[in-house]
């Protein structure tokens, strides 16, 4: 499996942030951009493609149930789909690395087709919960042999034709919507999603443009309901993946809490449905314009100016939590060094993502000398009001990206320097993270 050799980093004070920056491509999409291309048939190009970890596992575990997908050395990615309904049975186990949406995605694909694969992955991806997956998927014909509580290593035995279901989403998200829409395609008849919160749409937006006959209704309270007709037929694409907003939160904190810093962040993918970080920040006070505001890929796109600002604690409202889902350690970050108290509810979600985010993010800043209760659902946080925490702390970031990422980013207002026992997974969505913080200190 895939578990690296841990590789501790302190971080510190850069000195004021200034310039352009850029992030790499959104890794939802890419994941999605890669799948939906291995189903076409013909020869799709991906530009913009994340080259993390995650999205590369994604890429291997397509050419292992056979699509030809290689990268050129312009970074122009090139798949030759097999088609829906053309998935072949890998040889070996698919690792999966420490990617849930690569898993969840793909165990919906080989769900409605005659093969069977092994899904294995790191210590984290391990402890996952699979079962809001394989539930669904079983309703249409699958079989599943998982680890005790519905874990990886699981093994999906998939059916050819499976049975179209209707199916209400019982946790908001994408994941689950994503991986019965995937089972969909290969289904004969309408698969049918409904989503009662909705949840990032890159999968309905980008099957469309693919050419797929999908619907989406919204009733008067906002529920989303989510047609799809099956046996699809895919139609090659060139595609431009925008900057991940993901990864975007990380810089743009950083300004926002280190003072005499402005930086512009390009190519800045806006969905609303992924975008309430930004929002939430405005809300404190933060002081972020956007411009040259189109649209790329089928997604609202703009470049964000943040500058540094005296930000106000608030109370985040639970329905803007999938909006912001993995932007909440970056948040409780900014919300640590804020004026007033920042709380938080209906994040139990937190607790199942790459790690225990909850418990993890309330550890660490409170050992950096932040003031944080942890609730079951959320965290409560009372800010510095834009003094320096005390730093000096090293943190677990237990195979999780974000939060070794929003540690690095807390130093920069900690007067002592902060350890991160583990930068590896940074690789895994931020492949040129530790390259920016090493530019701002170059600029200084
Ligand atoms: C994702 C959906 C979210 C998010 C994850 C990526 C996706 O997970 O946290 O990083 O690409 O569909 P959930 O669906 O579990 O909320």
């Amino acid at each position: 499996m895939t578990d690296s050799i841990a590789r501790p980093k302190s971080f510190s004070y850069t000195g004021p942030l200034r310039g352009d920056v850029r992030v790499p491509g959104d890794k939802s999409i890419s994941h999605r951009a890669l799948m939906f291309s291995a189903l076409a048939v013909g020869k799709s190009t991906i530009t913009g493609l994340l080259e993390g970890e995650d999205v590369l596992s994604t890429a291997a575990a397509m050419r292992a149930m056979g699509a030809d997908i290689a990268r050129g050395a312009d970074g122009v990615w090139t798949v030759h789909g097999v088609g829906v309904g053309g998935l072949m049975q890998p040889d070996t186990a698919l690792d999966m690395g420490n990617s849930g949406t690569s898993t969840r995605l793909l165990m919906g694909l080989v769900a409605s087709h005659a093969i069977q694969a092994t899904f294995i992955g790191d210590a984290s991806l391990s402890k996952r919960p699979m079962g809001r997956v394989s539930d669904p998927l079983s309703q249409i014909g699958a079989e599943f042999i998982s680890s005790p509580g519905g874990t990886l290593p699981l093994t999906v035995r998939g059916i050819c034709p499976a049975v179209p279901i209707s199916y209400r989403l019982p946790v908001a998200s994408a994941q689950v919507k994503s991986a019965v829409l995937l089972a969909g395609l290969n289904t004969p008849g309408i698969t049918e999603v409904i989503e009662p919160i909705p949840t990032r749409d890159h999968s309905e937006r980008m099957l469309r443009g693919f050419g797929a006959d999908l619907t989406v209704e919204v009733d008067a309270d906002g529920v989303r309901t989510i047609r799809l007709v099956g046996e699809a037929e895919l139609n090659p694409q060139n595609i431009d993946v925008p900057g991940d907003p993901s990864s975007a939160a990380f810089p743009i904190v950083a300004a926002l809490i280190t003072q005499g810093s402005e930086i512009t962040v390009r190519n800045v993918g806006l969905n609303p449905t992924r975008s309430g970080i930004y929002k939430m920040l405005e809300a404190m006070g933060a002081d972020l314009t956007y411009s040259n505001e189109r649209e790329v890929g089928g997604e609202p796109v703009a470049d964000i100016t943040a500058r540094h600002s005296a930000l106000t604690g608030i109370e985040v409202p639970p329905e803007a939590a999938p909006s912001m889902i993995d932007e909440f350690p970056v948040f409780f970050v900014a919300a640590s060094m804020a004026q007033g108290r920042t709380v938080t509810s209906g994040l139990d979600e937190l607790r199942v993502k790459e790690s225990d985010r909850l418990a993890l993010m309330a550890t660490g800043l409170t050992a950096n000398g932040a003031t944080v209760t942890e609730r079951e659902d959320g965290l409560v946080i009372d800010g510095s009001g834009g003094a320096a925490l005390a730093g000096g702390a090293t943190i677990a970031s237990a195979l999780d990206h974000r939060i070794a990422m929003s540690f690095a980013i807390a130093a920069q207002n900690c007067r002592d320097a902060v350890t991160v026992d583990d930068v590896s997974p940074i690789a895994t969505s931020f492949p040129t993270f530790e390259g920016m913080l090493e530019a701002f200190s170059a600029g200084r």
